[in-house]
């Protein structure tokens, strides 16, 4: 018990930072009101991370959710919390939003409401509320986390508890991520320059590349290869206008200054790959 505080205690005080600029993994994760469903929610790619995931309501009724994928047999931890003062502190707990996981296989857990234990988180000076908590190995898969209002309110679900370490959090699309931490990268072209007929073939030409050059439709080559980088912009947790800035031209530099060598990143470029540079 006293870790998992100690552990929620952290994600409160770095969370808290991020408002400041302080990039970390800790990040609060906002559902907006058009995140009402698991496959609309966020996909938080590694559960094990230390998350805040804040959900507000205006009325009863209301709907809230995202994901969370795990690995066969990892930890997982969520606890439900909400800020120690009204009109939340003075709800009865039937009138709280329910917290409804699902796991892969499809069986679900409604969170319970066991404690009311204080807990005074003291870099932003707020005095929150455990109300209950959830841990189990998990399966591995993508679990659902859905909440649904009773009344206005606004809840926080911790999840994860690993600190230190930059999260990823894919919105936007339902689909499954490829899990990052696969060890056999699939070949893909490299920043030598692919045999020439593939190349010719492709057709991505500089011309094209600059052609594609708003937020509408991105596109940007790194490493003589060219992505379609549209869907990312929305997602990358560096921030959009990291993204805006390679579109439609070559964006080797700017990623290679900042990515080089990590292998989150460079994963997930691959899944954006249209082909090679045709020259
Ligand atoms: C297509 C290009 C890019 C891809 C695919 C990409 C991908 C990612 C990914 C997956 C993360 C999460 C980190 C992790 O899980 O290890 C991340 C974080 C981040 N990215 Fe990018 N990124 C791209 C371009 C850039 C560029 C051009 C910049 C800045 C010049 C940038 C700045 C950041 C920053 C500041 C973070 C926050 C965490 C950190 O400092 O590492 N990214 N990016």
């Amino acid at each position: 018990m006293r870790k998992s505080i100690a552990g929620a205690l952290a994600f409160l005080i770095i969370g808290s930072t991020i408002g400041s600029g302080v990039a970390n993994a800790h990040q609060p994760l906002v559902l907006s009101d058009s995140e009402t469903t698991a496959s609309k929610g966020p996909l938080i790619v590694d559960g094990t991370l230390s998350f805040a995931v804040r959900a507000a309501f205006t009325k009863a009724g209301q709907k809230k959710a995202f994901r969370a994928q795990f690995k066969e047999g990892e930890e997982l931890a969520v606890q439900y919390l909400i800020v120690d003062k009204k009109p939340e502190s003075a709800l009865r707990n039937k009138s709280l939003p329910t917290l409804v996981i699902t796991s892969p296989s499809g069986s679900k857990v409604t969170m319970k409401f066991t404690e009311r234990t204080k807990f005074f988180e003291p870099y932003g000076g707020v005095n929150y509320l455990y109300l209950g908590r959830y841990n189990s190995k998990a399966q591995g898969g993508i679990y659902s986390f859905e909440i649904t209002s009773k009344s206005r309110a606004a809840i926080t679900i911790a999840v994860g508890e690993k600190e230190g370490v930059v999260g990823e959090v894919i919105r936007g699309t339902n689909e499954a991520p490829k899990p990052v931490a696969s060890s056999t990268p699939k070949p893909v072209a490299s920043s030598t320059p692919s045999p020439k007929p593939t190349a010719e073939q492709s057709g991505y030409t500089m011309e094209k590349v600059r052609a594609n050059n708003s937020e509408a439709s991105c596109w940007s080559v790194i490493d003589g290869n060219v992505y379609d980088l549209t869907k990312w912009i929305g997602s990358h947790p560096g921030g959009r206008g990291n993204i805006l800035s390679l579109c439609g031209k070559n964006g080797t530099a700017e990623f290679a200054a900042k990515h080089r060598g990590d292998p989150n990143p460079q994963a997930r470029l691959k899944g954006f790959l249209l082909g090679p540079l045709a020259s």
